[in-house]
């Protein structure tokens, strides 16, 4: 989604603007723009990629001192130039603003500025902002009072990012719901939404909190606050923290694209993940926290919050928690739960599952089920700064490191590692681990890195399928029980990042619709481990086989499926039970990444999407 950098030195800003936003296209955009100070505000927008804002600013030799520079997603008007940030003031051209996320008062606002005599320009909800900045710089004639009084009448959440042309020594954040950092450098003072953007020139970072203001000089910066209660504002300090983000973590290497990247980094994301418990001896809660213990002795079931493919991890372990730990749990779209009127029971946990930690949903889903009633939550999260991680009483990082690629996979599997862990943690305190088997899931987890090696080396025949899939319109995922949830992740990926149309379905209800889609133009894919549903599974492939439909099955060694003209298969090692999910969905992920490949798609900036959803 959008992105912000924001730069003040003593030299010229613009190559580190643009390197910013270079860091930040990963989270999906359609317009790009940069304001520099420069005897004046000087603009460019475009709604091609950054590399052609690069090739506007170097034509028109831009450069400056300070600057602002943005990636747009459309939310409020279509991705045009005219929406593009940054936005100046009405024509005066006085003030100029960015912004990421969504202002919710800006009609009303619009109408009263509108009356005031403010001019619009554009349709987006950002241009009420610069305007009332504008309106209270007259009054206040300083630039962090006018924005403090701008931002209170501000309703959402928000970052933003203000210049002013008659004090461009100066640049003016806020954040009120949407990530936004300092960054410390050598020659001047930084900002941006994203941590990433800005290590090409420092590791030194200082995370704003929520209603803070702050204002940066080439050389110094200050942070004020504002009381949710009295509404004044004070001076605070933030702690400065050393990023421990590699420009490598966010550079591809060898690879051709970043989910490739991403896709063979498994093996070590997760025993970064599991490296806590690699040479333990035993699993215990305080994994998840000091007060962990004390809450899961208290916590009579567990409720899963997530969106996207986080939701697909928090829905395998349903089965998880409810067939090792005896624990009920239910799985909710985080978008669904925050408008419906669920009841609350206070000792269910509540369990928000994120990569980003930053998606609007899961937070504000995470909010509700505490004002319902729930006790206590639990942030499974790959960003150690982010809101989630923020917000809950517990939490557990999976250690999978950046991930850049939109269609996320080394997040996916993390975290059902974490979930495996919790999974033990709650059926040992529940007497239904007995040792031997808490030994076995130790040495399982050992070889968990080892297994998900072995099966990236069915790269070769995936993409031998690939090369039927491009031509292909739509697809069929099947899969039965805990391999359900990893039937739909696979068609998540495939329609994400290949534009394919991909639906699954439990193979139990194949005939209760789907069935009448199949013929030879509909591939169908199935996991087929070799567990307790794989015969009931087989009389399901059965069913498509004799109406013509084209099988890729995705089996283990032991799964006694026979290969025939229109039953392709490829085979993992042998069934590896309660690990069996995490390994069957990397050929999926494989699969959709040269399916995407061999249609020339953008892999890790398929179009429409963005990585981190910050907005409803
Ligand atoms: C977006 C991303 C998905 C991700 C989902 C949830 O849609 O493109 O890859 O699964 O958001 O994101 P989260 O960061 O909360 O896991």
């Amino acid at each position: 989604m959008c992105g912000i950098v924001g730069a003040i030195a003593r030299e010229n800003v613009v190559p580190v603007l643009l390197e910013g936003l270079l860091r930040l296209e990963y989270r999906g955009y359609d317009s790009a723009g940069i304001v520099v100070t420069n005897g004046g505000l000087h603009r460019l927008r475009t709604t091609e990629r950054v590399a052609e804002l690069a090739k506007l600013v170097s034509n028109d030799k831009t450069e400056g001192f300070a600057g602002i520079a943005h990636t747009r997603w459309a939310t409020h008007g279509v991705p045009c130039e005219r929406n593009a940030h940054p936005h100046f003031s009405g024509n005066e051209k006085k003030i100029a603003v960015v912004h990421n996320g969504i202002i919710e008062n800006h009609e009303t606002i619009r109408q009263d500025l509108q009356e005031a005599g403010f001019e619009f320009l554009s349709d987006t909800d950002t241009e009420v902002i610069g305007h009332l900045v504008s309106k209270h710089l007259a009054t206040t004639h300083d630039l962090l009072d006018a924005v403090f009084l701008a931002v209170a009448e501000l309703r959402g959440a928000y970052a933003i990012a203000v210049m002013d042309e008659e004090q461009p020594g100066r640049i003016i954040v806020a954040r009120n719901g949407a990530p936004l950092l300092l960054g410390l450098g050598e020659n001047g003072n930084y900002a941006a939404s994203d941590a990433s953007a800005l290590l090409q020139v420092t590791r030194k970072m200082v995370y704003l909190e929520e209603g803070d203001v702050a204002e940066l000089y080439h050389d110094r910066y200050r942070i004020r606050t504002c009381d949710a209660t009295t509404k004044l504002n004070s001076e605070v300090t933030r702690p400065v923290r050393e990023s421990d983000l590699t420009r490598e973590a966010v550079e591809l290497g060898p690879y051709a694209h970043f989910m490739q990247k991403e896709i063979f980094e498994q093996p070590v994301a997760v025993a970064n993940t599991l490296e806590m418990v690699l040479n333990a001896q035993s699993i215990s809660p305080r994994l998840f926290g000091s007060k962990a213990e004390e809450i899961f002795q208290k916590t009579s079931g567990i409720l899963i919050l997530a969106c996207g493919t986080s939701y697909h991890a928090g829905l395998v372990a349903k089965y998880w928690l409810e067939s090792i730990s005896g624990l009920p749990c239910s799985v909710e779209i985080a978008s669904e739960y925050r408008y419906r009127e669920p009841i609350a029971n206070p000792s269910t946990l509540v369990v928000g599952i994120s990569q980003s930690g930053e998606t609007a949903d899961t937070l504000a889903a995470l909010n509700y089920a505490k004002l319902l009633g729930h006790d206590h939550s639990l942030a499974i999260c790959n960003v150690p700064e982010s809101a989630l991680i923020r917000q809950a009483d517990l939490r557990f990082l999976t250690r999978a490191g950046p991930e850049i690629g939109v269609a996320s996979t080394k997040a996916f599997t993390t975290q059902l590692a974490v979930l495996i862990l919790l999974t033990s943690v709650f059926a040992k305190l529940r007497n239904k681990f007995p040792s031997e088997l808490e030994q076995e899931m130790l040495i399982g987890l050992r070889h968990l890195p080892v297994s998900i090696q072995l099966a990236l080396q069915i790269e070769p025949q995936i993409k031998e399928w690939a090369r039927n899939f491009s031509q292909k319109r739509h697809a069929l995922f099947l899969g039965r029980g805990i391999h359900y949830p990893i039937a739909m992740e696979g068609a998540l990926k495939l329609k994400e990042i290949s534009y394919i149309h991909a639906e699954a379905y439990a193979a139990g209800e194949l005939k209760h619709g789907p069935l009448a889609l199949v013929d030879k133009e509909m591939p169908v894919i199935a996991i087929a481990p070799n567990d307790v549903l794989l015969e009931k599974l087989k009389s399901n492939l059965q069913e498509v086989r004799a109406r013509g439909g084209e099988l890729y099955v995705i089996a283990d060694a032991d799964s006694n499926i026979k290969e025939s003209e229109g039953v392709h298969i490829i085979r993992l090692a042998g069934y590896s039970g309660m690990f069996s999910p995490m390994l069957h969905t990397i050929p999926l992920q494989l699969l959709a990444y040269h399916v995407a490949l061999q249609k020339g798609t953008d892999v890790d900036k398929p179009r429409n999407l963005a990585k981190a959803v910050t907005v409803e």
